[in-house]
């Protein structure tokens, strides 16, 4: 498992996502959202039904399952943790559709290069220590995306980090967990500390810190790592990125 060179712990990245019902905790996705989204990248994508398309970081396959009852069968999901992949997969699937997931680390994919027709990375950016380790992970996407291909992604900018400061409490079915959240402007780091408190009385504490990029900032890297950017949007119903926007979804396009 990779470990941080500086404290020689996990990531939270890592430890976050392992041995826990996904289910219990993030009951606050609801499916109107996650085919809101779906029906977005359907349309900015151009996707079509032949096409190998990866969710990366997939977590516990929601939009991957959208994708496959919607007519994308090639549609695979990605994911390091192999308890999300578990919840993933014994997901029920609709009209006895079953897709693709896989066990791997989006630094080092396990396709060929110029092997996949578009790719989606959804809330899921930002989470290396470094601006040169999120870069790199541009760079792999371009490397297995063909020329022509897209990549979709959405990512919280840094202005909408005063937007999450603060304490909030999730509830889901089995689990309640309260999140405080600081921002740090001198690291551009969203920092969470979360603590989740199961039926059975267990608490589990948990940490997250992200790095939040600027759209100005995102398009450069992407540039950087071989893409074009073909729009930027300020949310999933389409309007125009603003300076008030506390979303910035990016389509960008493999030279
Ligand atoms: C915020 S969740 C993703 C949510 C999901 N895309 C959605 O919108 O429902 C982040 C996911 O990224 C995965 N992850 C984090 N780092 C990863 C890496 N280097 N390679 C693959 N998956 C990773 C975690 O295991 C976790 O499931």
């Amino acid at each position: 498992m990779p470990r941080n060179a500086d404290t020689d712990q996990e990531p939270w990245w890592i430890t976050n996502y392992r041995g826990r019902n996904p289910l219990q905790r993030y009951s606050h996705h609801n499916r109107t959202k996650t085919r809101r989204t779906v029906d977005f990248y359907i349309r900015y994508l151009s996707l079509e039904p032949n096409q190998t398309i990866l969710d990366l970081c997939c977590a516990f396959g929601r939009h991957t399952h959208e994708l496959t009852q919607r007519g994308f069968p090639r549609a695979v999901g990605v994911d390091l943790s192999a308890d999300m992949l578990a919840h993933a997969i014994s997901s029920d699937a609709a009209g006895g559709q079953r897709p693709r997931f896989l066990r791997a680390d989006i630094r080092a994919l396990p396709f060929e290069n110029a092997s996949v027709d578009a790719a989606l990375m959804l809330r899921s950016f930002g989470f290396l220590d470094t601006t040169r380790e999120d870069l790199g992970v541009f760079e792999e996407i371009a490397r297995v995306l063909r020329p022509g291909a897209f990549l979709g992604m959405d990512h919280f900018p840094p202005h909408s980090a005063t937007t999450k400061v603060g304490t909030r409490v999730l509830e889901g079915p089995a689990a309640t967990t309260i999140v405080r959240t600081t921002w740090d402007p001198a690291t551009a780091r969203l920092n969470s500390h979360m603590s989740t408190r199961y039926e059975d009385g267990r608490v589990d504490p948990l940490r997250s810190s992200s790095r939040l990029y600027t759209p100005e900032e995102l398009g450069a890297m992407l540039v950087e790592a071989g893409f074009a950017v073909q729009g930027q949007f300020g949310g999933y119903d389409g309007s125009p990125i603003s300076e008030d926007s506390t979303r910035c979804v990016v389509i960008a396009r493999r030279v």
